[in-house]
């Protein structure tokens, strides 16, 4: 199939080219993102590969149809960035890797936790310039701290198993409760109770209008003053303008984010000789207690192989009019799952 492969990076290139040699799709890859200036590229293309990055909004999915895209393939689990609504009355299917590695996204949100907690970041530009001093590098024992888990799918699950060979008391919130987690010793509690009782909470729900600002002003004011706050869901699940307020009166102890609302345009580039224009990111970037990193949460080299084997496999069952395992369907009820 001819696919048009957008907002492509190095690090996926070389992995969905080897993943290809099995499946023989004519790939085009496009380096930039997809949204309504950039669609018209997609021309004679029957199938449209796109990341988390693009913008697959109404206007964009009606040039995309109309220039004879058949197929929508993310190579993403998260599918927050599509119109489900548009691209199901333009009859456009969009097809997802809804798993790849949970695992990868699970250690780098203990990697945060981990950094934040011993400052490693610090420690680190603090050893290079022989500066060995220890003042200010005092951590806390993980061991017999309540970890708060919002979302325990996929990878939620793995976080709390992770969280438990720490010793961790893991506490949860969720629609609906893992019976395995429970046997494990997690417990599972309302939002309200998890959020006044949480050492550390760590997010992992998907976007959706009922998590959009999960954690906002209201939410942080339950908090205990001096935890830490971890996002490797989505950037909106967070209201930056409240955690910029919370963090400069010192309430939030620390918060690591993989993830960031307006991360478009921004994350995956290299702007280290640009002037940065986003002034939410640019004042988070101050706080010594905040640790940042660029959506890398699903880059492992697993990760990266499974999403380009599902990718490719999805795009050979539309092809051969398959059923489409990994399709997704517009929420019912407003509920995405
Ligand atoms: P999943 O679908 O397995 O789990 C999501 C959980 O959230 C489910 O248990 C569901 O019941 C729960 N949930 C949904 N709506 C809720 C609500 N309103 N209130 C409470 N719980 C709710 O998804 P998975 O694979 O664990 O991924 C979670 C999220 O992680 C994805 O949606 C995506 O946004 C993000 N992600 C981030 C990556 C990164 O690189 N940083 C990579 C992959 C995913």
């Amino acid at each position: 199939m001819k696919i048009a492969f957008f907002d492509t990076h190095g690090f996926e290139k070389i992995i969905f080219q080897k993943a290809n040699e099995q499946f023989h799709h004519e790939i085009t890859f496009f380096e930039t993102r997809l949204n309504e200036q950039s669609a018209h590229l997609a021309s004679g293309y029957a199938c449209v590969c796109a990341f988390v990055n693009d913008r697959l909004n109404t206007q964009t999915l009606e040039i995309l149809q109309k220039a004879g895209t058949q197929l929508i393939a993310l190579r993403s689990a998260g599918f927050n960035h599509v119109d489900l609504v548009s691209a199901q009355s333009l009859r456009l299917p969009i097809v997802r890797v809804p798993e790849y590695s949970p695992y990868a996204i699970a250690e780098h949100a203990m990697t945060l936790i981990l950094s934040l907690n011993r400052k490693i970041h610090r420690a680190y530009n603090r050893v290079r310039e022989n500066n060995f001093s220890l003042e200010g590098l005092v951590g806390f024992d993980l061991n017999q701290k309540t970890v708060g888990l919002i979302g325990t799918g996929k990878i939620g699950s793995v976080m709390a198993k992770i969280l438990n060979g720490f010793g961790c008391r893991v506490i949860a919130y969720d629609i609906v409760q893992n019976q395995k987690l429970i046997e494990m010793g997690v417990q599972y509690v309302s939002l309200e109770e998890l959020l006044k009782n949480s050492d550390i909470i760590s997010l992992h729900v998907p976007l959706t209008p009922q998590t959009r600002y999960l954690i906002d002003e209201k939410s942080l004011s339950l908090t205990k003053s001096g935890f830490m706050l971890i996002n490797t869901g989505r950037g909106a699940l967070i209201d930056a303008r409240a955690l910029i307020k919370s963090l400069k009166s010192g309430h939030i102890g620390y918060a690591g984010l993989d993830v960031y609302e307006e991360e478009e345009g921004l994350f995956f580039e290299d702007l280290s000789e640009k002037i940065l224009q986003d002034d939410k990111l640019a004042r988070l970037l101050t706080f010594p207690n905040v640790l940042l990193t660029s959506h890398q949460g699903f880059l492992t080299k697993e990760a990266l192989e499974n999403i380009a084997r599902v990718t490719l496999e999805n795009i050979s069952d539309f092809e051969n009019g398959k059923e489409l395992k990994n399709e997704v369907f517009k929420p019912k009820n407003g509920i995405q799952k």
